[in-house]
């Protein structure tokens, strides 16, 4: 159960989902894998681009539910708060290659990626009516700025899923790379980019997403307040003991 994160000359820093036993679903010790990252990937010049993954085959099934059952405060010191405030805050691009499953989290983080690619076929989702809880990562403002408040609701109040071609019709995903040759086609773009002026990219970042990301700050925050009275709710715990007991 970890994230793999290499760091090549160019100035790439991959960061592996890799717990393919459980689709990999995001674990507290992942998410401090991924903060601890991306906090070096802020403070080292030589990295200038970030790539997210799974495997070729799968993206990530979202949170870890084990986790929703026994999660404590969502204050700034959990794991799962302090990766998501790191990611709307990191000013160097990232790069998203989604396969197969991007659920949950596995969605919303897509929404702070600069690019997105993604293979044919994926499964993306945002079940947190469904599972007694509301949107998190800021997706509540940046969903529906980007696909339009009814489509938004129809995916965070309904929490249907989509496939590739919607999310690429809706402008969620760049771009559709077969599968088996997506990871090293986010690896060339990533390349491509290493390779631009690293100040001119950052302050071009800085200038596309600096306004949105302060107003995201704030949003994730007040989901989190809404977020955390729901997890203990009947209703929440009700459905995360049913995802376990169909099991
Ligand atoms: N948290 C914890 N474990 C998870 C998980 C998650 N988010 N998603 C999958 N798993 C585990 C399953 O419990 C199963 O473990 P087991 O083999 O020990 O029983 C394993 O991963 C494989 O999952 P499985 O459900 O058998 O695969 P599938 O292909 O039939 O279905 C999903 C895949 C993702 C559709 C289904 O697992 C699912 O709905 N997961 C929950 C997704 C979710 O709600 N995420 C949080 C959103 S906020």
């Amino acid at each position: 159960m970890t994230v793999n994160v290499s760091q090549s000359p160019a100035g790439v820093m991959t960061l592996s989902l890799e717990r393919p036993d459980k689709k990999n679903a995001l674990s507290l010790v992942m998410y401090q894998q991924l903060t601890e990252a991306l906090q070096h990937a802020e403070r080292d010049p030589a990295v200038k681009v970030v790539v997210l993954q799974g495997s070729d085959s799968c993206f990530s099934s979202g949170n870890d539910l084990q986790d929703f059952l026994t999660a404590g405060e969502l204050n700034a010191h959990h794991p799962t708060v302090a990766f998501l405030y790191q990611l709307n805050a990191f000013t160097k691009p990232v790069i998203a290659a989604v396969a197969g499953l991007a659920i949950g989290i596995g969605t919303t983080a897509l929404l702070h990626c600069d690019l997105v690619y993604a293979a044919p076929g994926c499964r993306f989702q945002m079940p947190f009516s469904q599972l007694g809880l509301c949107p998190e990562a800021a997706s509540s403002l940046l969903l529906p700025q980007l696909v339009g408040y009814q489509r938004a609701a129809q995916y965070l109040l309904l929490g249907e899923a989509f496939d590739t071609d919607k999310a690429e019709a809706m402008g969620l995903v760049n771009q559709q790379v077969a599968s088996d040759k997506l990871l090293d086609f986010a690896a060339e773009k990533a390349l491509a980019l290493a390779k631009l002026p690293a100040e001119a990219v950052q302050h071009s970042k800085a200038l596309l997403r600096g306004k949105i990301k302060r107003k995201a700050d704030k949003v994730i925050a007040t989901e989190l307040e809404v977020f955390g009275e729901l997890l203990k709710s009947d209703a929440c715990q009700q459905q995360l003991q049913t995802f376990f007991t169909k099991k």
